[in-house]
């Protein structure tokens, strides 16, 4: 049942403190502040890319997990959407491997380009949420997101159980291609054990996000921006707005906003900009600024020291804890996730059972 809340995707987005310690639990030792995988069909040191495929916000946790691996593991990852890699017929080093990521495990198109990187020589590694579901089956290896059931339509806390096991992949290659010391290793183990409190945090901001929800149900269009992992929290929240309340969300890296998409930027159309106190904070800022300059109304998700540097300038500002830049995105995740569920409410949407969508695409 939903408990005391009224649709399963406010009950799961609540559960996440909880499920995300459980994943935690089966990939990190905190005594030894140490990743510890079970055995892989692969040599980490010695794979020459990933490939990792998947869909809608399996594909994003996937957006974030490429950022991880070629910056700390120094690991070159190709990233696509199941449904054109599927057909694309990408070359695929045969010293490479590939990973896919479903909450379902039945996905179609995923299943399918996990059957042509196989008949490409590719072991394959899977993060699932089902484990004995068909892709479960089909590859090599998997990688159990202990989310439990996921109900609501929108993915939620499967998201953010897959970016820890990604999380946790990260450490592991970068460990193994001697990417990052011991020292190292604790530190992110360190900032990886901290993420469930920190979540019961983020949750508290529910009441303000809800008011800041209500301000995005009334317009037609919304823009999410971000930079590095922040990028693809960003193309997240936009999924999440447009297939939940059906507001015309879009999600731009925010370099290439004066690319095109300043040109929307008018007080109608709120600017949320995802922006973690990292190395890029700087360049987002500026991003922002220019945003404002356009009359933009900027909704900033950022923490202490970004608020202090340019909370002024925003409309709205949401303080988020200070953590270590690798484990924010996990964290980002969460206040779009509510200000896509408050704004969706408001408008009176079907939540849990949004118009055209199903849970699982089992057809392509
Ligand atoms: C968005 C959403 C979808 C799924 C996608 C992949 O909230 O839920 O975009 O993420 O259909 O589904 P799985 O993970 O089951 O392969």
């Amino acid at each position: 049942g939903k408990g005391n809340h009224a649709h399963f995707m406010m009950k799961e987005i609540a559960e996440q403190p909880a499920v995300i310690g459980d994943t935690l639990q089966a990939f990190l030792n905190p005594l030894k502040r140490q990743i510890e995988l079970p055995p892989l069909p692969i040599d980490l040191a010695k794979i020459s890319q990933l490939t990792i495929v998947a869909c809608g916000t399996a594909y994003l946790a996937g957006f974030v997990a490429k950022y991880w691996l070629e910056r700390i593991a120094r690991l070159p990852v190709e990233l696509d959407i199941a449904s054109e890699f599927r057909y694309r017929e990408a070359p695929m080093p045969k010293d490479g491997a590939t990973l896919v990521i479903s909450q379902s495990g039945e996905t179609a198109d995923t299943l399918a380009a996990l059957k042509y990187a196989k008949a490409q020589g590719q072991k394959v590694l899977a993060v699932l949420n089902v484990p004995e579901s068909t892709i479960g089956r089909e590859s090599d290896v998997v990688l159990h997101t202990l989310a439990g059931p996921e109900i609501g339509v929108a993915s939620t806390k499967a998201f953010t159980t897959q970016l820890v096991v990604l999380a946790a992949l990260a450490i592991a290659t970068a460990r193994a291609r001697g990417a990052i010391d011991a020292q190292r290793e604790a530190e992110l183990s360190t900032a990886l054990t901290e993420v469930p409190a920190r979540a019961a945090e983020v949750l508290n901001h529910d009441a303000r996000l809800k008011e800041i929800a209500l301000k995005v149900a009334e317009c037609r269009d919304v823009l999410f921006l971000g930079r590095g992992t922040s990028y693809p929290i960003a193309l997240e929240g936009a999924l999440k707005l447009k297939e939940i309340s059906y507001i015309h969300a879009e999600g731009y890296a925010a370099g290439e906003m004066k690319h095109g998409p300043i040109a929307l930027i008018d007080d109608n159309v709120p600017v949320i900009v995802v922006a973690p106190s990292d190395d890029l904070f700087e360049k987002t800022a500026s991003n922002l600024q220019e945003v404002r300059a356009r009359g933009g109304r900027v909704i900033f998700f950022s923490d202490k020291a970004g608020i202090a540097r340019l909370g002024d300038a925003a409309m709205a500002a949401i303080e988020l804890p200070t953590v270590d830049p690798f484990v924010a995105p996990i964290l980002y995740a969460i206040p779009v996730q509510l200000l896509a569920y408050h704004a969706a409410v408001a408008k009176g949407t079907d939540v849990d059972q949004p118009r055209n969508l199903a849970k699982s695409v089992t057809v392509e």
